[in-house]
């Protein structure tokens, strides 16, 4: 059958123009035509060149349908701007070829330098529960983790992505363990090393209860409210990157601040021994749950502030600084 056939015969399937409609039916799995049937049918790594009238593309559904689409792996190249066929300007020319082959051609080569290369992404919030039924936790949605996971897994790394609750699905191709407490986080980076990167995306709490209840705690008539013991948990970056043998080449943390943005996350970098702190201000602009990201990059003796961008454009700056670092860094040291 055609659709089969051609959709085992590819090693990538490259969908140009990648209209409003044809994306509808592909993150729906609608299969009415040849196109479609294939891609559904379809294991194989897909590329989409999205091509269409402006206010289509910025439209919700499609943006929406595009989202989806690229959590499921799919690679989405951007639409150029310009005039559209229909007489209107703005985002949604189809690319020139020339630019889409590159991509293809990256695609096949020179496009994956971190293969080879080992990676451990943690992501979302910890959960240290009370009793059975309540817990600590906190506002981080996990989205930025995720996104640094597919772009070291797109740029050729092998991930293990290792994320508190969220309500994220798992990305495609990336090993994902999913995990509750900082005690657990923990023992599952141990057991994912040895790893040549370190990302530590998750908000770990900082502290859990000290006795964990069997039984749900009762609010009884007149009782005084209940005081919460707490003791530390084990910050997860800091052991990673204190490992006497076997520490990860470049070990990552984030810092979300409310003050003293760059100080703090200075003392970090040096507290925690990571060689690099993207950082970000949680007090003034919204990052939990939120689509875009405002961050520095602080190392040891640089500090950069870069564009507020969508995570996903956030997590991919920072995949290119990794392979920059990796490919500028000597061999020999490398080796080390
Ligand atoms: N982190 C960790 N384990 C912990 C706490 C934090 O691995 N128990 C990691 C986070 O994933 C992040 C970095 O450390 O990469 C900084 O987290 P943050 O919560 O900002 O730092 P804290 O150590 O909690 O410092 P403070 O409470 O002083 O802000």
């Amino acid at each position: 059958m055609g659709h089969i056939r051609l959709s085992r015969e590819a090693d990538l399937i490259v969908v140009a123009p990648a209209s409003a409609n044809m994306i509808a039916k592909m993150t729906h799995g609608l299969a009415d035509d040849l196109a479609a049937a294939t891609l559904l049918a379809s294991d194989k790594p897909v590329m989409i060149c999205p091509a269409m009238n402006p206010m289509m593309w910025s439209h919700p559904a499609t943006q929406d349908n595009l989202a989806l689409l690229r959590q499921r792996g799919v690679m989405i190249l951007s639409p150029d701007s310009g005039e559209m066929a229909c007489g209107e300007t703005g985002e949604g020319r189809l690319p020139d070829p020339a630019a889409i082959l590159t991509h293809i051609q990256d695609h096949f080569g020179s496009h994956r330098p971190l293969t080879g290369k080992r990676a451990i992404v943690t992501a979302g919030p910890t959960y240290e529960p009370i009793d059975p039924v309540r817990f600590i936790g906190n506002r981080s949605s996990g989205k930025q983790g995720f996104a640094i996971a597919r772009a070291l897994a797109e740029a050729g790394a092998d991930v293990t992505l290792i994320t508190g609750p969220t309500a994220l699905p798992d990305p495609a191709f990336i090993e994902t363990l999913r995990i509750e407490t900082a005690s657990e986080m923990q023992e599952s980076c141990n057991e994912s090393l040895p790893a040549d990167i370190v990302v530590a995306a998750a908000a770990v709490s900082d502290w859990r209860p000290a006795k964990r209840l069997v039984s749900k705690m009762k609010k009884r008539r007149n009782a005084q409210p209940p005081a919460l013991e707490l003791v530390e948990n084990p910050d997860v970056i800091a052991g990673l990157a204190r490992a006497k043998a076997g520490r990860p080449a470049l070990v990552i943390g984030f810092a979300a601040e409310t003050d003293e943005l760059i100080e703090n996350a200075k003392e970090k970098l040096t507290r925690k021994n990571c060689d690099w702190i993207v950082a970000n201000n949680v007090g003034d602009e919204p990052v939990f749950g939120a689509e875009e990201n405002h961050v520095y990059l602080v190392t040891r003796d640089t500090v950069e502030e870069w564009p507020r961008a969508s995570k996903d454009d956030v997590a991919r700056a920072l995949t290119q600084r990794i392979i920059t670092h990796f490919t500028q860094t000597p061999l020999k040291e490398a080796a080390e």
